[in-house]
């Protein structure tokens, strides 16, 4: 049977690859923000593996556009198999004595507010699902400490704890689990990260290199087809981060 699959942030990265990953036979609802023609693009790579592409635009670091995004969804699906709550960003890095509260909020409104106001009114749908299960997008931030994205490694945090609690709440029907990618080349190194700290970054960790998009991917789509997972967080960060 095929899924109705809402990846967030699905124009590039991350969301893009794991939209054209679960494409096969899916219904993916490809939400994107400012990159209008990377989201176009990925709707046709969706449909050249067999899936069926559905554009939506949303600005997710308020609330007006959040909730935006679910009347979209609930208008067009009767039911919802998979939420992957993947759109987020780092912003911009700043050292831990310049934090401002604006910032903060700006931080903790995309990264995690909108998970929670999304998470909490597709719950409806998801009840209506097939074997339904929210995924959160989480980050090695949260675990080992990262200089000058404190702010962003508090918002992934949190979202780990919501990810644990969500899934408590919402067991038996609907599992929720999260992945916490290491440093994954994508355009949200492009912003925040010059090439060398992109090389430091390769060269402590074990694997001496940064993941791809796939690796990611690969672990979501795990997280949605094993049925006997809940609560968890993987870590999906080439050893750079060993528990
Ligand atoms: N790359 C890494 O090393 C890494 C590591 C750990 C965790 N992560 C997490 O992985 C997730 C995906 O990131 P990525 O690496 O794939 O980066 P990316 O390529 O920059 O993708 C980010 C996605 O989030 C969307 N987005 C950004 N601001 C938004 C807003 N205000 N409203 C709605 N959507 C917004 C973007 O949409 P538009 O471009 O259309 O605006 C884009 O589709 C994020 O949650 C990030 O925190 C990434």
């Amino acid at each position: 049977m095929s899924k109705n699959i809402l990846i967030t942030g699905a124009s590039t990265g991350i969301g893009a690859e794991t939209a054209r990953l679960l494409a096969p036979e899916n219904n993916i609802i490809i939400h994107y923000n400012s990159s209008e023609d990377a989201a176009k693009t990925v709707a046709k790579e969706v449909k050249e593996r067999g899936g069926h592409a559905h554009l939506v635009q949303a600005d997710l670091s308020n609330e007006t556009g959040t909730k935006g995004l679910v009347q979209f969804v609930t208008s067009e699906f009767d039911r919802l198999d998979v939420l992957i709550n993947n759109a987020g960003s780092l912003i911009e890095r700043r050292e831990a004595r310049e934090l401002e509260w604006e910032l903060m909020e700006q931080i903790f409104r995309l990264n995690l507010f909108s998970v929670m106001t999304l998470s909490s009114l597709c719950i409806p749908l998801l009840e209506k699902g097939n074997g339904p299960s929210i995924i959160n997008i989480s980050s090695i931030a949260m675990r080992h400490g990262a200089p000058t994205a404190t702010i962003y490694g508090a918002s992934k945090g949190a979202l780990d704890s919501f990810t644990r609690g969500l899934a408590k709440e919402l067991a038996p029907d609907i599992r929720v689990n999260a992945v916490a990618p290491g440093v994954i080349e994508t355009p949200f190194h492009d912003r925040v990260s010059t090439k060398e700290r992109m090389e430091t970054f390769a060269e402590s960790t074990p694997l001496k290199r940064n993941g791809k998009p796939i690796h990611i991917a690969a672990a979501i789509q795990f997280l949605i087809e094993n049925d006997f997972m809940t609560g968890e967080t993987i870590d999906v960060n080439g050893g750079l981060f060993m528990q």
